[in-house]
């Protein structure tokens, strides 16, 4: 596995696969399959896979960990970005078809609506990771920075299930789905965070315990 993993093509592989859904809604719209609401189609197809993308990318550090395969990191930079690709597709087709980019009438919808407000920090949250996910930007800010500052996709995965439960008229049972699974990964990662800091705090009383004895 590890072997498939650290492979040069597997990349390009994984860059393809996460082009798939972009090419299915491609053909469903050259075919005219998109519906009787072509925009509300595509409105939640890319939402969907916004919320999915953001998913995978937040699976990838405790997948890392838990199996033992370092080398899914390689995958981290390119699902995060895919997250951010199909949430500006996600916000194109309500700028245009939705609110025919009348810039006035957004704002006020953002203020108003708070699915939409919610939907919209997540989004402004992504904009300073997606910019800054080279590693140039790494070297420019710094490791530490750089690993504070891209905590943000936590807050903005957690604004996409509150955008989603928001709009959501009756059945719940989707959005709760994912509040769970970032709900686990979002607990996973506060253990991970807790057992290092409690690691940290443990050598240097054994440094000190040990420099007494001596
Ligand atoms: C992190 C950012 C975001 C995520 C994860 C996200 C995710 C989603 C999801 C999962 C849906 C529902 C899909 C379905 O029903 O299957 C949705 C619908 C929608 N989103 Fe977002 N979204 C985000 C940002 C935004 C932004 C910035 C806007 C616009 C300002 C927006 C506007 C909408 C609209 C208009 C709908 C359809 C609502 C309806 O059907 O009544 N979203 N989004």
């Amino acid at each position: 596995m590890r072997r498939v993993l650290a492979n040069k093509w597997i990349k390009v592989f994984v860059f393809l696969l996460c082009l798939w859904p972009l090419a299915a809604l491609a053909d469903r719209a050259f075919h005219g399959r998109l519906g009787a609401n072509p925009v509300e189609f595509l409105q939640h197809a890319t939402g969907d896979w916004t919320l999915r993308f953001l998913v995978f990318t937040l699976a990838i550090t405790p997948f890392r960990k838990l199996f033992n395969l370092p080398e899914l990191i390689r995958f981290r930079r390119m699902l995060g970005l895919f997250a951010f690709f199909y949430v500006c597709l996600h916000f194109l087709t309500y700028l245009g078809p939705d609110q025919s980019f009348d810039a006035a009438a957004i704002w006020k919808d953002v203020a108003k609506r708070r699915f939409i407000t919610v939907g919209f920090i997540g989004f402004v949250l992504l904009i300073p990771l997606a910019i800054t996910s080279t590693a140039a930007w790494i070297r420019r800010i710094g490791g530490k920075r750089w690993q504070q500052l891209h905590r943000a996709i936590y807050v903005a995965a957690v604004c996409g299930v509150i955008h989603y439960y928001w709009l959501v008229k009756s059945d719940i049972r989707k959005p709760l789905f994912y509040g769970v699974l970032v709900g686990i990964l979002l607990l996973w990662r506060l253990a991970a965070w807790f057992s290092k800091r409690a690691r940290r705090a443990a050598v240097p009383a054994v440094a000190s315990r040990a420099s007494v004895n001596g």
